[in-house]
């Protein structure tokens, strides 16, 4: 659980840009997680909602990557380009661009409102779509040439099972469907740890951001085992009350929530067994 090492990567760059430059701003969270954003912000580095709020100085691309105009528009306004963006996310903008580019019409498994997904598809020169469910899978276009991608912090099982209908559906009209398992290898080897855990618990305590996708399907898939599952941002959400009857309590962690936090809510739990 905890940092992985795109987000690790992301903030020793932003960390390491802060003392180079007097001014640096991140395009939105450079990672999702309020606390490590406010710990950004005790060092001067502020999120910055677009680039039109950035008039000088360095500004860093986050973890979840952006569109292909971002980086060209950092260039002609003259600012200094820090891309954090992580490598796993890059493959899979560069894998959209290269099918789009190959004539497939790219489909991506993910959150429609999820900048790592909004930044994919821009990738993809106007040639994908995001499918979220089957109602989406229903209007995707009939086309010879169809590729699957993935948002990186995907449920590995819910892209499954999108692969398998998109083939059920696809293939009678498709003369090739191609699928790129771009789930990142972090997000898999916490949402297999995380299931491992919670068929052996009473509880799951599941910590980190509420915009953290990563995050939230961890408490997804956890509260799909039939245990119950409680997602928290710090130690002070966690009632008493909640855990009064568990015998054991799973802990699980977000890539994006950073140990100090890990720790103060395992000191929580510590403090409430009696
Ligand atoms: Fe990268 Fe996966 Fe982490 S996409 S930022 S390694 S959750």
């Amino acid at each position: 659980m905890g940092f992985c090492f795109g987000v690790k990567r992301a903030l020793t760059l932003v960390e390491r840009a802060a003392a180079q430059h007097q001014e640096l701003r991140t395009l939105g969270a450079v990672v999702h997680n309020r606390q490590v954003v406010a710990r950004l912000e005790s060092l001067g580095v502020r999120p910055a909602r677009s680039l039109d709020e950035v008039a000088s100085g360095a500004v860093a691309v986050p973890s979840h990557g952006a569109p292909p105009e971002v980086f060209a528009e950092v260039e002609s306004r003259g600012l200094q380009l820090v891309d954090a963006t992580c490598p796993m996310v890059k493959a899979a903008q560069k894998q959209a661009r290269q099918l789009a580019d190959d004539g497939f019409q790219v489909a991506v498994f993910g959150d429609p409102g999820h900048s790592e997904v909004k930044g994919v598809v821009a990738w993809a020169r106007g040639r994908a779509v995001v499918v979220s469910d089957d109602a989406d899978l229903a209007r995707l276009a009939p086309s010879r040439k169809l590729a699957v991608l993935s948002q990186t912090t995907q449920s590995l099982a819910a892209f499954q099972r999108l692969v398998t209908r998109i083939i059920e559906q696809k293939l009678a009209t498709s003369s090739q469907i191609v699928v790129h398992n771009t789930i990142c290898n972090a997000t898999s080897e916490r949402q297999l740890a995380a299931l491992e855990l919670a068929r052996q618990v009473d509880a799951m305590v599941v910590i980190g951001g509420r915009d953290s996708a990563n995050t939230r399907h961890l408490a997804e898939l956890c509260g799909g085992v039939g245990v119950p599952t409680r997602q928290v941002e710090g130690e002070d959400e966690l009632e008493a009350e909640w855990l009064a009857d568990c015998r054991k309590v799973g802990v699980t962690a977000g890539a994006s929530t950073p140990d100090w936090i890990i720790e103060k809510v395992l000191e929580r739990i510590r403090s409430l067994a009696h």
